[in-house]
């Protein structure tokens, strides 16, 4: 499978976003990033439904949200209305994952499980054939522009040992600290997608990063 490449919108210019959405249409990425985060889970706030309603209405590309949020459940409905594709919750903010996952699916999204940089991937072992992907956080979350914290090279080439070892199709998604000097072992490590902020907003030439970050 090629790589694909979700920007991370946290970064773009907010008072530009409209701007920042038409490159990201215009480029070759993949899927657009969402961050949501409630001031509780993670050490800083975000946006919400509303906003990712109107990303929804000019987004050429599906959006793949990724909830930094306690009580994810209550708000599944919320974004699959506000035009979410891929939902992921943090395994570590869900006391029934595998109902979360249901929800998510019965909703009509894809789910995705998320694991902070603490949580080992055998914590999956008995629930990741009820997610369509993994997201490894390689930065803590919470904000964009950290450093890429290099132990997840090694999860990602274990937790891709699981799926091929149970037969699954699961994707695996990395986020944080994503660019262009870690994307090659990144991928080589077994990931399928790249989500990007920094990297790719701040660049001086944003859709080259991404062409760039694809190959
Ligand atoms: C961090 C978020 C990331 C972040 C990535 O909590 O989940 O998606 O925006 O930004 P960079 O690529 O700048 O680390
Ligand atoms: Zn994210």
């Amino acid at each position: 499978m090629k790589t694909l490449v979700a920007p991370s919108l946290l970064s773009a210019d907010f008072l530009n976003l409209g701007r920042d959405i038409e490159m990201v249409n215009n480029s070759e990425a993949d899927w657009f990033h969402l961050d949501i985060m409630d001031g509780v889970f993670v050490p800083n706030i975000s946006f919400g439904m509303s906003v990712v309603s109107a990303i929804h209405s000019v987004a050429k590309k599906p959006l793949d949200v990724h909830l930094m949020i306690i009580q994810p459940d209550k708000y599944i409905q919320d974004f699959k209305d506000a035009g979410a594709s891929i939902l992921s919750v943090h395994i570590e903010s869900c006391q029934h994952l595998h109902r979360s996952l249901q929800s998510i699916k019965k909703a009509g999204m894809k789910a995705g499980i998320v694991l902070n940089p603490h949580t080992p991937v055998n914590s999956l072992e008995d629930i990741i054939n009820e997610a369509d992907m993994v997201l490894l956080m390689s930065v803590n979350p919470g904000f964009g522009g950290q450093k890429f914290i290099v132990q997840t090279l090694d999860k990602i080439s274990r937790l891709k040992e699981m799926i091929l070892r149970k037969n699954l199709t699961t994707l695996i998604e990395v986020d944080g600290g994503v660019d262009m000097n870690n994307a090659k072992s990144i991928v080589s490590a077994g990931a399928d997608i790249l989500v990007a902020g920094n990297a790719i907003f701040k660049a001086s030439n944003p859709p080259e990063m991404i062409k760039l970050l694809k190959s």
